[in-house]
Parts: C-alpha cells; sequence; structure tokens
C-alpha cells in the first residue's frame, strides 16, 4: 500500500506529532510503500522567521530519522523542493470550491477573529495539502483527527477531479489512530496541543530538557474531583493517562486504576520519567544528526529526487488531463 504524510516544520515537533503522525507512519513502514514529507511550504502560511524555518527544516527530518524513519525504505522528502506540489494545489484551487474551502475547521479556528488579516495562504492551505497527498497516489494517510476533514476535502477533490477529467487520482483513506489522534494542551486539555499555542507550557516538544518536561507535567491541569477515572469528562487527567498508555502500551482504564489511591501527584512523576526515558533517545539522536549537517541535507536531497520523480510523472499527466499540455 501507497502511504504518505507530513509535519509542518513550524517549532520543533511535539508528542502529538509524535503519537498522532509520526509513530503511526513509523509502523507502516515495514511493509508499506512509505513517503514521508516535510510540508516547510505549509509552514510558511503563518508569519514566519527564515532562520528558524531553515534550522526547523533540518531538525524536522532528524526527528523522523531519530524516531524511526529508515530513509533507505522510506522515500524522506522536502515538500517545497518539488515545484510539482505547488502546481497542483493551483490545479486544485480551481477544481475547489468557496462554500467547500470556507467550511474548513482549522482555518476557522487557526484564523479566529482576523480573518481578514490572515494570509491567503492559510486558506488555501487544504489544496496544496491534497496535492502532496494526490501526486503520489496516496492511499492511506496516517494523521491526527484535526487532519481528518482536510483528507475528505482531498477525497472529494480527487473524485470531482477524476468525473470531470477522467481516472487520474487514487482516492486515500485517513488512518486515524484511536489513541493519541488528538492529544490536549497541558494548560488548556479542551484544546488539542498545538506548535503555535502561545504559551510553550502547553505542549512536551521532542527536545525538551528532563527539567522542562518535569515543569510542564507538574504544571499540567486537572481536576479536583476525588479518585482517578479514564473519563473524557476530565479532560486533563484523560489526557495525562492517555500520555502514559502511548509510551507503556497500557489501556488508560488499567493505568486510571494503578493510580487510583496513589493520587495525581504519583501519576504526574511516573509520566514525567517515562516522558524522559522515551524523548531523550530521539532528541540525541536528532542533535548527532542535526551536527552532522552535510550528511543529512544529503539524505534529504536523496530522498526529494525520488519524490520528485512520481511526482513529476503524475503532473505531466494531469496536464494531458485538463488540456495544456501541447
Ligand atoms: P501539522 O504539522 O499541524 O501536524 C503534523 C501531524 O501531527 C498531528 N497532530 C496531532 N496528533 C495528535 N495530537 C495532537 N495534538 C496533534 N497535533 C498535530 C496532525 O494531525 C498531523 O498528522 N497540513 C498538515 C501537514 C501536511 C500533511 C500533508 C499531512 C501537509 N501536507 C499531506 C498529511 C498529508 C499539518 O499542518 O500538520
Amino acid at each position: 500500500m501507497r502511504v504518505l504524510t507530513g509535519i509542518q516544520p513550524t517549532n520543533f515537533l511535539h508528542i502529538g506529532n509524535l503519537f498522532g503522525a509520526l509513530r503511526p507512519a513509523i509502523d507502516l513502514q515495514r511493509e508499506n510503500d512509505l513517503f514521508m514529507m516535510i510540508a516547510d511550504y505549509h509552514a510558511i502560511t503563518a508569519e514566519h522567521d527564515p532562520v528558524k524555518l531553515h534550522d526547523n527544516i533540518l531538525f524536522t527530518a532528524a526527528s523522523y530519522i531519530a524516531a524511526g524513519i529508515d530513509p533507505t525504505k522510506t522515500v524522506l522528502f522536502q515538500q517545497s523542493q518539488i515545484p510539482a506540489h505547488t502546481e497542483l494545489g493551483w490545479v486544485l484551487q480551481t477544481v475547489a470550491r468557496m462554500g467547500e474551502a470556507k467550511r474548513m475547521t482549522q482555518f476557522k479556528d487557526k484564523s479566529g477573529s482576523n480573518e481578514d488579516k490572515v494570509s491567503v495562504g492559510l486558506f488555501t492551505y487544504p489544496t496544496l495539502m491534497a496535492a502532496d497527498i494526490l501526486l503520489y497516489d496516496a492511499e492511506s494517510v496516517p494523521v491526527g483527527d484535526d487532519q481528518k476533514q482536510h483528507i475528505e476535502f482531498t477525497r472529494d477533490l480527487a473524485q470531482r477531479f477524476n468525473r470531470d477529467f477522467g481516472d487520474t487520482f487514487v482516492v486515500p483513506e485517513p488512518m486515524i489512530r484511536k489513541h493519541g489522534a488528538r492529544l490536549k494542551s497541558l494548560t488548556e486539555p479542551e484544546k488539542k496541543m498545538s506548535k503555535s499555542a502561545p504559551s510553550a507550557k502547553s505542549y512536551i516538544s521532542l527536545t525538551d530538557d528532563p527539567d522542562i518536561i518535569a515543569k510542564k507535567v507538574r504544571s499540567a491541569t486537572t481536576d479536583s474531583e476525588p479518585g482517578m477515572t479514564f473519563s473524557k469528562d476530565r479532560p486533563g487527567l484523560h489526557n495525562l493517562l492517555t500520555i502514559l498508555s502511548l509510551i507503556e502500551d497500557a489501556p488508560g482504564d488499567e493505568l486510571a486504576s494503578r493510580y487510583d489511591g496513589m493520587g495525581t501527584k504519583a501519576l504526574k512523576d511516573d509520566l514525567t520519567e517515562r516522558l524522559v526515558e522515551h524523548l531523550r533517545p530521539i532528541s540525541k539522536e536528532a542533535q548527532n544528526l542535526v551536527d552532522n549537517k552535510d550528511e543529512l541535507i544529503r539524505v534529504i536531497a536523496n530522498g526529494t529526487a525520488a519524490a520528485a520523480k512520481v511526482a513529476n510523472a503524475k503532473i505531466a499527466e494531469v496536464r494531458e488531463r485538463i488540456g495544456v499540455a501541447l
């Protein structure tokens, strides 16, 4: 099966990205044909610092590899270096309807009351994402819950294009895990954990030091109800138990009974310890890879060249279909 996913190199990756998308992709790597993209052209839809973006592109690639992406098996590539992405993104803007684009909840969330001030790119971003997926005939797209609507939009565009211009695109399926597909903010557990959140206390980045992890977990919002239950009605606690359950591969309700009686402090202490153990090898290896920058750039360039072959063949077919190829 052909699988594709991508992460924006906005700041460092957080554990939501790790458990929601990166791990699921890594698990599919052995038996599938995986394309793992650095979505750098998505990262310029909000104001950005070019120097930081440059570093984050390298750090994102390094985090993929450190977490388990094997660039000899998986095509690890950089979106911006393959013009077919922006070209198909444009074509798909002409296939998409204003009404459906306006229904995208992520745009509404990200623009908030500022709709007239955000970039046009933030609005059209789902068509670029659809292009990323459709260029590669991806059948499955492992993502967190927040991207589900964008994959449904991609499916609609693929079906409409196929109907109007002939069978060209594979219609992809989202692959969303039952657990870990929507980790919540540590400070406001009704909201999702997000890299672009105003407070770094709300997420745990793969590169956080042990004392920072300890501080963030200690100050994570829980509730004052007695006892411990694994229930969505107690979002803060549910989130901490979910994170521990992902690391320990144990059901959340089993963990809730383990810590019932011991209290939230014991849960937070153990979670800190397990998170530190879990993330330390990833951040250490990512740092090593970034320190060997030339080699890392070579690995990305190799993957990008392999991806470009697939993308260029598809965009040539699209040009034929829509009548612009002479
Ligand atoms: P991005 O960079 O916001 O997030 C990357 C991946 O991490 C998942 N994720 C989460 N999962 C669980 N809990 C969370 N709190 C959490 N926050 C984020 C996201 O669902 C996503 O899977 N537009 C995409 C990047 C992209 C892409 C693509 C993905 C561009 N082209 C093509 C798949 C296929 C984005 O901004 O993800």
